[in-house]
């Protein structure tokens, strides 16, 4: 903790490979999906999610993951987690060579069916041997909890509901807990009431905040939760992002505004902007659009590292 109360230290999760280009209209070819994810190590990140084992119907982005896991540089210190929705997804990932995997439940219902298809309940009887096997193997596990400050389908969600799930994964072995404002509807206030209800049940060293920045709340929702003692951070390089499942969610909020953030609140990342800025104009590029987040259009001059 700093003096003023803020963690000294955030750990930055980046979402953008998985979060962010799952969203995108058109799928990216491997080569790309592993040149974004090889300038986002080299920018310092220490976490990079980089795809996912899910049904290439449903998602069809994230097809040929293992394709990446095998054409990515790892570097030393710096975790690849993929989603895994069952047991399969799990079995594909330990093939590609995954070391960390993430679960990933909800707080709604009605999320839960449209998204895995399944109840919440289903969806955790189907999590608990995935998370079994996963670390019978050695392998991390993180778990996500999606809707925690609203739902598309229902609205409001009470924080009970949240922390239940987030237990649940809890018990199950995840390390981290990762609170998802899917649809970025969430408020600051919202959200510190959703973390203090969280942690009557976890240590909020186990929980990350992971928002959507639809409604231009997500900065201030991490800054009313970093002050809580949340010390992990999701975020997707140039604000890419959505949720297929969730209909007018815009990206993560962006690493780079988050990053700027951070930078000025004298909060240690280990993530060197001018590196994030080339990681982004790579996919902008790529993709031919602007970046959403509002850092990474400001420097948009700034001369390339
Ligand atoms: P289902 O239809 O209920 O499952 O889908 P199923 O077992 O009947 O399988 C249906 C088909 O999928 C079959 O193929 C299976 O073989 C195949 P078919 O016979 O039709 O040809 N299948 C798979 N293929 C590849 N990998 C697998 C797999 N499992 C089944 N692992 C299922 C259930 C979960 C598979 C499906 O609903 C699905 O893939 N959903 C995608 C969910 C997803 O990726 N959502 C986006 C990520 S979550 C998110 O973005 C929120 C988050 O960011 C946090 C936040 O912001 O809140 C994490
Ligand atoms: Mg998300």
């Amino acid at each position: 903790m700093t003096t003023t109360g803020l963690p000294g230290h955030v750990r930055i999760v980046e979402v953008g490979p998985r979060d962010g280009l799952q969203n995108e209209a058109t799928p990216l070819d491997v080569a790309t999906r592993v040149g974004l994810i090889d300038r986002l190590s080299a920018a310092g990140l220490p976490a990079i999610e980089a795809g996912s084992f899910v049904s290439p119907k449903w998602v069809p982005q994230m097809a040929d993951t293992d394709a990446v896991l095998a054409g990515i540089t790892r570097r030393e210190g710096v975790d690849y987690p993929v989603l895994v929705p069952n047991m399969r997804g799990l079995e594909a990932a330990l093939a590609a060579g995954a070391r960390e995997v993430a679960v990933f439940g909800a707080a709604s219902e009605s999320f839960s069916q449209k998204n895995i298809n399944c109840s919440i309940a289903e969806s955790l009887e189907r999590f608990r041997p995935v998370c079994d096997e996963a670390i019978r193997q050695g392998l991390r596990v993180r778990g996500y909890v999606s809707c925690v400050l609203g739902c598309p389908y229902e609205g409001e969600i009470a924080p009970d509901a949240v922390a239940t799930v987030a237990r649940a994964l809890a018990d199950m072995g995840c390390y981290e807990i990762s609170l998802g404002d899917t649809v970025g509807t969430g408020t600051p206030g919202k959200a510190g009431a959703m973390v203090a209800t969280v942690t009557e049940e976890l240590p909020v060293g186990m929980l990350a905040a992971h928002f959507h920045d639809t409604y231009g709340q997500a900065l201030a929702n991490l800054y009313a939760v970093l002050q809580q003692g949340v010390a992990v951070i999701d975020s997707s390089v140039t604000g890419l992002g959505g949720c297929p499942y969730a209909a007018g969610a815009s990206g993560n909020v962006a690493t780079e505004d988050v990053l700027y953030m951070l930078d000025g609140l004298g909060i240690e990342t280990g993530v060197d902007m001018d590196a994030l800025l080339a990681a982004g104009r790579f996919i902008g590029e790529r993709l031919d659009h602007a970046p959403s987040g509002r850092v990474a259009r400001a420097l948009a001059g700034r001369a390339p590292a």
